[in-house]
């Protein structure tokens, strides 16, 4: 066959296998609390395939492939040598999952592109189970297929997800490939510009989640907003057998509420109750019991109340300050990668209780579950935010709906969590009239769906006056804190600037500096006016609280960051080597000068709130 004819014959067959505009089926709605189920594990060693012209997805002319001429055919040659394949699972490389790949092979070290998993695994189907496929999070977009079948597509690299394939799996082996792609995007959430390395992969757990045919897939379960002497919220089942009696159990309290769900399998509860109150000092947690007709299902729920007073952030009725700090979720130890087990979130969750906080941020996307439960355990409050970060598309209404439904599935995944008492919608946006819009909207969502949390987005300073810094942004008046980040000291002048310089609020809410910071490398010492020294950061740490001091209204602080994390933008070899070295702890656990600076304050602050 000639070169030509040869082409016009895979033109032909690739125009008649692929539907125009073949779009995969989002995922089905996100179940919750799947620690508490019935689940098949299908974490380990991956077969894996890099793929960065995507050959495996699309035919020569940028068309996607039918499933059946793509990767997700898991075709093998070794089976039949007669058949044209040029790609092969079996002999292509490995990754472990949950985990990034940049740090797993040092040929992808700074890949951004698809690469292609494969898990077989053996199952055997039971009638009346349904069976799930639940990923705890893909960075950054995710296709799923399931023995030679594309089932649905995922965006978004922090946000779990989870696809039903009851009518798919099969007895016996099953063939379950996944095609995960990290390259940035400017229409995306985040978009082509951060601060932080755009890890990619399989990066959270992966499993099978398995419930009866009509199931508990979602509940809210809190103390009643303005009246703590009720517990209320909501329960969803799904399945068709949609009209249930459901027991909400509380045993420790003698609680066993019944509610009956409506033909679309919902119903709200309230009841009289008086928990013990979930706060750092105490972070009591209570069984929680959910059974319904023909499923059951147990979490561990705190109660509290949160809300704002003026200038004051109020947890059960008591005014607190925040002593928090800011965390990416990067694997404590070692050159970077992301944090996939809660072994490493009680390191870095552990370095923050040694620094004295009663609080983390943490930047600048929804960590994985075991770090907010483990939080939780540990008495640290958090916030949560999702990664609508920098120059943002304001008026794309797909980036919008994008980060939409990545707010939609933090809260859905986290609504339950004591410890979580604020939504962040934004980190350090640019302002605009489409900006304002888009936040405004994100914040009015966040409310709708938990009108229990406070919510609020990182903003930035403005100089209003010689050394006189406040704040200047109309999203001040919609969120519930004046929370920012400003860097004097830093990026701002040097650490002498902070002794003069004053702040003044015109916004009764509280005040909120969400970031400011220093770098310096653990160990390198010098002169304290030179940068990167751990003399400068102590410098600046020392001048920053005790400007804080002087802030009318202040109630918390997160210094960035709690531990140096790799960023692309952070190239000065010797001194930074693709790390960002404003952490208070090295990437090896070395303690800096800042650390102890913070470590001071937070406890003088812990006695001045009598804690
Ligand atoms: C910004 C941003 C962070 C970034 C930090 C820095 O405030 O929010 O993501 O890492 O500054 O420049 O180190």
């Amino acid at each position: 066959m000639s070169f030509s004819v040869f082409f016009a014959a895979v033109s032909i067959t690739a125009a008649l296998t692929v539907p125009a505009g073949a779009q995969e089926p989002g995922p089905d709605p996100q179940i919750i609390n799947v620690s508490a189920r019935s689940t098949v594990s299908l974490d380990g060693i991956w077969k894996t395939i890099v793929d960065p012209y995507e050959n495996g997805y699309y035919n020569y002319r940028m068309k996607p492939l039918d499933a059946a001429k793509s990767y997700f055919a898991d075709n093998d040659f070794d089976k039949d040598r007669t058949k044209l394949f040029e790609y092969n699972f079996n002999t292509d490389g490995t990754l472990q999952v949950p985990g990034d790949w940049n740090t797993q092979r040092l040929q992808l070290y700074y890949y951004e592109g698809t690469v292609w998993y494969r898990n077989i695994f053996r199952y055997s189907p039971e009638p009346g189970r349904r069976v799930f496929v639940y990923f705890g999070a893909a960075n950054y977009e995710a296709v799923v297929g399931l023995n030679g079948e594309k089932i649905g597509k995922h965006t978004g690299g922090f946000t779990p997800f989870n696809f039903e394939i009851t009518d798919k799996v099969r007895e016996g082996d099953n063939s379950l490939i996944v095609k995960v792609d990290n390259k940035r995007h400017a229409d995306g959430v985040p978009t082509v510009n951060s601060d932080w390395w755009n890890y990619g992969g399989l990066t959270r757990s992966v499993m099978l989640v398995e419930t009866p045919e009509t199931f508990i897939r979602d509940y809210f379960v809190r103390l009643k907003k303005d009246d703590a002497g009720k517990i209320d919220g909501w329960i969803q089942l799904d399945g068709k057998d949609a009209s249930q009696t459901v027991v909400i159990g509380i045993p420790e309290l003698k609680i066993s509420h019944k509610v009956r769900t409506d033909e679309n399998g919902y119903a709200e509860f309230e009841f009289k109750a008086k928990p013990e109150l979930w706060s750092p000092e105490n972070p009591r947690l209570y069984e929680v019991t959910i059974t319904s007709e023909t499923d059951k299902v147990a979490d561990r729920i705190g109660f509290r109340t949160i809300e704002t007073d003026g200038t004051r952030i109020l947890l059960n009725g008591r005014e607190i300050f925040c002593r928090g700090v800011c965390i990416h979720e990067e694997m404590p130890y070692g050159t970077g990668g992301r944090a996939y087990c809660r072994e490493q979130d009680l390191v870095l969750l552990g370095w923050a209780k040694e620094m004295g906080c009663n609080f983390v941020r943490l930047a600048h996307y929804p960590h994985n579950e075991d770090m907010i439960r483990a939080a939780e355990e540990m008495g640290l409050l958090v916030w949560s935010e999702i990664p609508v970060y920098w120059t943002i598309q304001w008026e794309n209404p797909e980036t919008y709906a994008n980060a939409e439904s990545q707010l939609a599935d933090m809260i859905t995944r986290d609504k339950n969590r004591a410890n979580v008492i604020i939504w962040s919608v934004a980190n350090e946006t640019p302002h605009s009239d489409a900006r304002l819009k888009f936040l405004s909207s994100l914040v009015a969502r966040a409310r709708e769906m938990d009108p229990t949390r406070l919510v609020s987005a990182a903003m930035e300073k403005a100089v209003v006056g010689k050394d006189l810094l406040t704040v200047r942004d109309d999203l001040a008046d919609i969120v519930d804190l004046v929370s920012f980040n400003q860097y004097v000291g830093w990026y701002d002048g040097t650490p002498e600037k902070c002794d003069r310089v004053n702040w003044t609020f015109d916004i009764d809410k509280p005040v909120f500096i969400t970031e400011f910071g220093a770098g310096a490398v653990y160990g390198r010492h010098g002169d304290r006016t030179e940068r990167f020294t751990e003399e400068y950061m102590e410098d600046m740490y020392e001048r920053s609280v005790n400007m804080f001091r002087r802030i009318p209204g202040l109630a918390g602080t997160t210094p960035w960051v709690l531990k140096d994390f790799r960023s692309p933008r952070r190239q000065m070899k010797g001194i930074q080597d693709d790390f960002n070295r404003k952490g208070l702890v090295s990437d090896r656990g070395g303690r800096k000068s800042g650390f102890y600076v913070m470590q001071k304050w937070y406890e003088e602050l812990k006695e001045q709130y009598g804690e």
